[in-house]
C-alpha cells in the first residue's frame, strides 16, 4: 500500500474552475462572424508592433484563437510539413513554451536556440546574415531579444515571417494579443450588437518601460467602444508614466486615460485589474511600482477580473489564485490558442481551418 502521505502530494485532479474550460471560447466563437479574408493580409507581413493591427483582423483572429481552444483536439495536421526557428536569447517560460506549444498542436516541426553564444553570432555574424541562412531553413521564426534593433534588422532579410516576441522595453505584440483575447473571452457580449456595461480598466504598471503594457494600450486603441475609462496605477506623475507620444496616441483613438498613484482608490471600480511589476532592460529586470500589491484581500469588486502577463513578483499574491478574480492562468493559457491562430495566418495555412466547424 501506497503511504497516505505520499498518496496525498501524488494525486491531482485534471478539472478546473470553468475559467479553464471551454464555455467562454465557445461564446465568443459564436459572438464573432467569420470573416476570414481580414487574415489573409497575415500570411504578408512579420508580427513586429501591436500597432499593425486593425480592429477586423483582431476579432477575426480571437474568433480562430476561440475555434481552436474550443476544439482543442481537432486540427493537430494544419502546420504539417512546417519549420518554426524558435530564437529566445532573454529568458522566457510562456512566450518561448506557448510558441513551441501551440506549433506542436498544430502538427509542425521546431528548431529552437536558447543561446545566441551557439550560433554564428559569437563569431561575430551578422544578424542579418543570420536571417539570410533563416530563409532556407524554417518557416517561421520567433524572435526574443533584449536588443530592440535586433527584431528590425533580421526582418530587413528575411523571406519568411517573423514574430517579436520581445524586444527590450520596447513591444511584445503576441503577448497584448492573448491579454485582449482574454478580455473578449470573458465578456463575449462586449463584440456583439448588444454589448453590456462597458469596461472600467485599472492598469498597475509603467507604459513608458514595460512592453507588455505599451502593446497592450496600443491595441485598445481599436476599442474606445469597450473600455468606458483606463487608469493607469503607478508611483510617477502622469507626465513621467508615459513614452513620447504614447498618450496622445491612446486620447486620439479616443479612450479616457487617467492616471492614480492610490491603487486602493481605483481598484473598487475596476472590472478589469491588469498588473505588471517588471520591465525587463538591458540585460536584467527593472522592477517598478513595488509598494503596489493584490491578493485575495484587495477591495476588488466581486465580478472583477485580475490578468497579468506574468511572471510574477510579491505584487501579485497567490490567495489570488483560488478566487474567481484569477483570470491570469486562463490568461497564460488562451495564449496558446491565441498563438496557434496567428502562426496558421502567417504560413498561409488559415483556409485550411476556416470554415471547419
Ligand atoms: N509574458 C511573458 O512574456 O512571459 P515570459 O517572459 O515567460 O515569456
Amino acid at each position: 500500500m501506497v503511504d497516505p502521505k505520499l498518496e496525498e502530494v501524488i494525486q491531482f485532479e485534471r478539472t478546473r474552475p470553468d475559467v479553464h474550460g471551454d464555455a467562454h471560447p465557445k461564446k465568443l466563437l459564436r459572438a464573432i462572424v467569420e470573416e476570414g479574408n481580414h487574415l489573409a493580409k497575415l500570411s504578408e507581413q512579420h508580427i513586429f508592433s501591436s500597432d499593425q493591427f486593425d480592429r477586423a483582423t483582431l476579432l477575426q483572429l480571437f474568433r480562430l484563437a476561440a475555434k481552436y481552444e474550443a476544439n482543442p483536439g481537432r486540427f493537430s495536421t494544419s502546420l504539417n510539413g512546417q519549420i518554426l526557428i524558435s530564437a529566445f536569447y532573454e529568458p522566457s517560460t510562456r512566450t518561448r513554451l506557448s510558441f513551441e506549444s501551440a506549433w506542436h498542436r498544430l502538427g509542425g516541426d521546431i528548431m529552437s536556440i536558447t543561446d545566441r553564444s551557439t550560433t554564428g553570432i559569437a563569431k561575430g555574424e551578422s544578424l542579418r546574415d543570420v536571417a539570410e541562412m533563416f530563409n532556407n531553413y524554417g518557416d517561421c521564426v520567433v524572435l526574443r531579444d533584449s536588443n530592440e534593433e535586433s527584431v528590425r534588422e533580421m526582418m530587413a532579410a528575411l523571406r519568411i515571417p517573423i514574430i517579436n516576441a520581445g524586444n527590450g522595453t520596447d513591444e511584445h505584440p503576441t503577448q497584448a494579443l492573448a491579454d485582449l483575447y482574454t478580455i473578449f473571452k470573458w465578456r463575449p457580449d462586449l463584440v456583439t450588437n448588444e454589448p453590456g456595461e462597458k469596461l472600467k480598466l485599472c492598469l498597475v504598471g509603467l507604459p513608458a518601460k514595460m512592453r507588455t503594457v505599451r502593446s497592450l494600450l496600443k491595441l485598445m486603441c481599436h476599442f474606445p467602444d469597450v473600455f468606458s475609462k483606463i487608469t493607469i496605477v503607478n508611483d510617477k506623475q502622469k507626465n513621467e508614466m508615459f513614452a513620447h507620444g504614447q498618450l496622445a496616441q491612446l486620447e486620439q483613438a479616443g479612450l479616457q486615460i487617467d492616471a492614480a498613484n492610490d491603487l486602493y482608490e481605483v481598484l473598487p471600480e475596476a472590472d478589469v485589474v491588469y498588473i505588471n511589476a517588471i520591465a525587463w532592460e538591458g540585460n536584467a529586470y527593472k522592477q517598478y511600482g513595488k509598494r503596489y500589491h493584490l491578493n485575495a484581500q484587495s477591495p476588488l469588486k466581486s465580478d472583477a477580473i485580475v490578468l497579468h502577463p506574468l511572471a510574477r513578483s510579491v505584487e501579485l499574491c497567490t490567495s489570488l489564485d483560488d478566487t474567481p478574480h484569477n483570470w491570469y492562468f486562463s490568461q497564460a493559457r488562451g495564449a496558446v490558442f491565441l498563438r496557434m491562430a496567428l502562426l496558421t495566418c502567417l504560413v498561409k495555412r488559415a483556409e485550411r481551418v476556416l470554415d471547419v466547424i
